[in-house]
């Protein structure tokens, strides 16, 4: 069902440079060829009745509502499945089509409550709007025709129902999960009055492949397919544009409100990022924002064994600052630091690293993409200049040839994914690289030409064999390379990339992939014409992360696919806004724009408009902040929006490190796993309660805007603004606007970037300035932002996390679909009911020589601690590697992690963990680290 105020044109636009003209009705409308009648007829302000037609999905003409005359034809055609013709008469109204379409509707009527109160959607249905067009008043079948009312309701599914006798049969549900999702889920089965539409093979939609993604429900012209809080709460009266606070996609939303509250969110036709289509997190899942455990008071306590105290805002920021500034004056100015979130919009993160850098005085601030895509910020800024995705999502529509490496879309990234598969069913070629088999290697109507299933921390290796082929076979693109990189750089990396240790052969033995599969990926990607590389935190957790993305940059420039669309090197960021938390200045060693902290001039812009003198020495990453605090020299530590407790590595080393500190302020909507060893918890706002902006993985940045209330009276950045005011360093904002202003001031690919030209334009894509005023959609064309593109020798060195006899598996980590990072939201939602636990995969093999049995309870064992989880076995794996999800807290999959890192930027490697797996026989209680024999460590 249509958002209010969404306009539908009938069908999809097309892309053509040829215009077409014709007349409807009179009046003269020019189309690009190829357009359909009935969507010229709309863009003529022309509405012609429909029902099977919607402008998100492909024509279908089924339901003969929207026939027309046309000058010089016989018959009625169909305006949705007609292509307009140079010079074509159109009538749309007359007696005859008006007795036609009123047929029509009384059939579908007949079968139909035509009463508008039966109708659960009040009336305001497509149906009964079309009801009304055709100027329908009476049905003359009586109720003889309603055969369907006994079929029963499946609402199996927690954020939908379906009611069969409220269906049509027009097919829209159908082709809305074939076409935009790409689930296949659905079917019209049966001929007639008795055809029905039916999930998976006859089954309830819960038990079906359906991946709740909503599209269906969006397309349904009825009340057949609705939303349950649309029938608990009754429709919308206004709706207020936003963007998802999810993953790095960044999908636009219509948040439909009645009175104050939220009714439902509906994806965004507009949207740049997710053009209408949505995925089970953002579309459903926002209840977590009203959920009982919300924070809604401050809370202090003068040591964590006390009881919280329930507290003023006043009260509790006063404390706090005067608790920072008593650890500063005892242990020094460095004493202290902050964490940004890269869930909170960027306003709040640069506020917060403005506090560290301004109120604390020093530069000790990080941000969860440390533990994240810290390699890519790192790797890509090396290479190319600037340390974000080459593309927009668009582009992959023109690649031929698509790389996923270390990513899994459809479970981390849906609403891109959707996109790629659409791209992948019209013929796309495509490669994945992954430890795991992950669902795009086998899907409906797509099938990878290559699966290099390779041993987890062989990335490097795999790319250095890729390169390999490149250069051994004559595949280089030498007009790219000679004009746009460094040649000393390029000759000195094919020197290394030919090197017979490089070969597929010798690195087969590696990574397990064979050297056939390697070459035959080689030389698809290098033939092109349009190769992208898709990567996610399967390429940056490993302790090679930099090298691998290095690899990744090598192997795009040699083969010449960067500058262009359909093209690039694309990190698949996994939070709303770890790229805008990076760019607006949260890494200890950077300000806005990546900028270094050494750089005087650019110090001296900040030490202007802030008006304190900035220190010009990096400060603490999150680990080295850890291990300060375990000396005693970093004893403070403000964190907004993260669950460091739970999401970095080796959980016992964190937590004995809070446990050491003298002040930590927790800043969430939760009670987090962190806040366990807090003195201060300050009430945060969830994404629907706050004005600001996130930017996504395309660089996109999207307004945030406020959609009710903040639950503990302040939005995340006037809290951080209180803070600072009561450290002593004065920080007053009106509003996020002016915040961004500052951005924007300071930050040379922000300079362009405002509110009015964000609401102007809906979202824009960095960098935005006098270059670019509208923004930058591909990065790197004719010229890198560096200059010349930057060749290095990638050397591959294994991870010093080895199998032995003791622990011979390696275990590596995902995400699942319907969970979202530590859980902290979807785990106070329904998607719980698709993922109420997390489970340990393991390969049949693995399984039965240690007795493991599908279900049961095992215990996984590394040399950093012990967890247990129930065995899925599966195939999906390969022997000697088992795979977790790390969703909910009691699995603590960061238990059994260990402290190995990036060697440049020291991300964890989240991906290699050297582990036993045990039966038990029944769940045991979490093992504590020292347990383990510290021999093994
Ligand atoms: S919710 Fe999405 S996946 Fe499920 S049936 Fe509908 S369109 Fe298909
Ligand atoms: S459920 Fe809705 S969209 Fe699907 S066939 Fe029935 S009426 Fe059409
Ligand atoms: S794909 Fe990501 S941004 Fe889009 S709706 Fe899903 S969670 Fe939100
Ligand atoms: S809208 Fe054209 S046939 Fe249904």
């Amino acid at each position: 069902m249509l958002s209010i105020n969404d306009k539908d044109l009938g069908t999809p636009a097309r892309d053509s440079a040829a215009l077409v003209t014709l007349e409807v009705d009179g009046r003269a409308v020019a189309v690009p060829a190829g357009t359909s009648v009935i969507r010229a007829a709309a863009l003529a302000e022309v509405a012609i009745p429909k029902l099977c037609a919607t402008d998100s999905l492909e024509p279908f003409g089924s339901c003969r509502l929207c026939l027309v005359e046309i000058e010089g034809r016989k018959g009625f055609p169909a305006s949705c499945t007609t292509p307009v013709e140079s010079g074509m008469k159109i009538r749309t109204q007359s007696e005859q089509l008006a007795k036609l379409r009123r047929n029509v509707m009384e059939l579908y009527m007949s079968d139909h409550p035509i009463d508008p109160f039966e109708c659960k959607a009040g009336g305001k249905c497509e149906l009964h709007e079309m009801a009304n067009a055709v100027g329908l008043v009476h049905v003359r079948y009586g109720d003889g025709g309603r055969n369907h009312l006994d079929s029963p309701i499946d609402d199996s599914n927690p954020y939908f129902a379906f009611d069969p006798s409220r269906c049509i049969v027009c097919s829209r549900c159908v082709r809305a999960c074939d076409e935009t999702q790409g689930t296949f889920a659905l079917t019209i089965e049966g001929r007639g009055f008795d055809s029905q539409m039916v999930a998976g093979q006859h089954e309830h939609y819960i038990d079906s492949e359906c991946v709740s993604c909503g599209a269906c429900v969006q397309a349904c012209p009825t009340d057949a397919l609705m939303e349950k809080s649309l029938l608990e709460r009754g429709r919308a009266d206004r709706a207020i544009v936003t963007t998802c606070g999810y993953c790095g996609v960044g999908c636009s939303f219509k948040a439909e409100l009645r009175g104050g509250e939220v009714v439902r969110m509906v994806p965004n036709k507009d949207g740049m990022p997710n053009h209408g289509h949505s995925c089970v997190k953002g579309r459903f899942a926002w209840g977590y924002a009203t959920h009982p455990d919300r924070v809604k008071h401050p809370l202090i306590r003068r040591r964590i064994t006390d009881p919280w105290q329930e507290v003023s805002w006043d009260e509790a920021l006063n404390f706090a600052a005067s608790e920072f500034k008593r650890v500063q004056r005892k242990y020094g100015r460095g004493a202290v630091g902050g964490i940004t979130s890269s869930r909170c919009t960027n306003e709040e993160a640069y506020l917060v690293q403005k506090l560290v850098r301004a109120a604390f005085g020093n530069n000790n601030v990080d941000t969860c993409a440390r533990v994240c895509h810290s390699p890519t910020g790192y790797g890509l800024k090396t290479a190319f200049g600037t340390p974000a995705g080459t593309q927009d999502f668009d582009s992959v529509n023109q690649a031929d040839v698509i790389m996923v490496i270390g990513a899994n879309p459809t479970e981390g990234h849906p609403v891109f994914a959707s996109i790629m598969k659409r791209r992948l069913r019209n013929g796309a070629h495509l490669i994945v690289a992954d430890p795991r088999e992950i669902e795009l290697v086998r899907l409906p109507h797509v099938a990878a030409d290559y699966f290099l299933q390779m041993t987890p921390g062989t990335n490097v290796a795999i790319f250095n064999a890729l390169a390999h082929v490149v250069v051994a076979e004559g595949l280089v693109d030498e007009e790219f390379v000679a004009a746009r990189c460094d040649a000393r750089e390029f000759k000195s990396w094919r020197e290394f990339a030919a090197e017979a240790r490089n070969s597929p052969e010798a690195v087969e033995k590696i990574t397990g992939v064979s050297a056939d599969k390697i070459r035959g990926a080689a030389r698809l990607f290098a033939k092109g014409p349009n190769s992208a590389i898709y990567y996610g935190l399967g390429v940056t957790e490993h302790s090679q992360g930099s090298t691998a993305v290095l690899a990744m940059a090598n192997l795009a420039m040699a083969t010449g696919m960067l500058g262009r669309a359909g093209v690039g090197v694309n990190p698949l960021r996994g939070q709303n806004n770890v790229q805008g938390s990076n760019d607006v200045g949260s890494f200890p060693h950077e300000l806005t724009g990546y900028r270094h902290v050494s750089d005087p001039l650019m110090r001296a812009d900040f030490e202007k408009v802030w008006h304190v003198p900035i220190d010009p020495e990096p400060g603490l990453r999150i680990p080295n902040m850890f291990d300060a605090a375990l000396d005693g020299s970093f004893l403070g530590l403000y964190i907004e929006g993260e669950d460091i407790a739970q999401s970095d590595p080796n959980s016992q080393h964190v937590a004995a490190a809070l446990s050491a500190m003298e002040i930590v302020v927790v800043h969430d909507i939760f009670m987090n796993e962190t806040a366990k060893y807090a003195h201060v918890l300050l009430p945060g706002s969830s994404f629907l309660e706050k004005n600001g902006t996130f930017t996504n993985a395309e660089r996109r940045i999207s307004r945030v805007r406020k959609v009710m209330p903040a639950l503990a009276g302040k939005e995340d950045w006037e809290v951080t603004c209180a803070l600072s005011n009561a450290l002593g360093y004065p920080m007053n904002y009106n509003h996020p606007s002016e915040i961004m202003d500052e951005i924007a001031q300071l930050t040379p690919t922000f300079s362009g970037v405002s509110y009015e030209k964000l609401d102007r334009l809906g979202s824009i894509q960095w960098p935005c300035n006098d270059a670019a005023p509208e923004g930058t959609a591909v990065m790197h064309v004719g010229e890198f932002v560096r200059g010349k593109g930057k060749f290095l020798r990638t050397e591959y060195v294994a991870t010093d996390e080895r199998t032995t006899a003791r622990f011979p598996l390696i275990l590596t980590t995902g995400r699942i679909l319907t969970q979202y990072n530590v859980g902290t939201q979807t785990r106070r939602t329904m998607n719980v009911a698709w993922h109420p636990e997390d489970v340990l995969e393991i390969h049949p093999h693995d399984a039965e020589q240690r007795g493991v049995r599908e279900g049961e309870w095992v215990e996984v064992s590394s040399r950093a601690g012990a967890i247990a989880l129930r065995a899925v076995v599966t195939e999906r794996v390969t022997p000697g590697v088992v795979y977790t999800t790390f969703h909910h807290p009691e699995t603590g999959a960061n238990v059994v992690t260990t402290e190995n890192s990036d060697w440049a930027t020291n991300c964890p490697e989240y991906k290699v963990t050297a582990v036993q797996v045990m039966p038990t026989g029944r769940r045991p209680e979490r093992l504590p680290a020292t347990q383990v024999s510290p021999s093994v460590r």
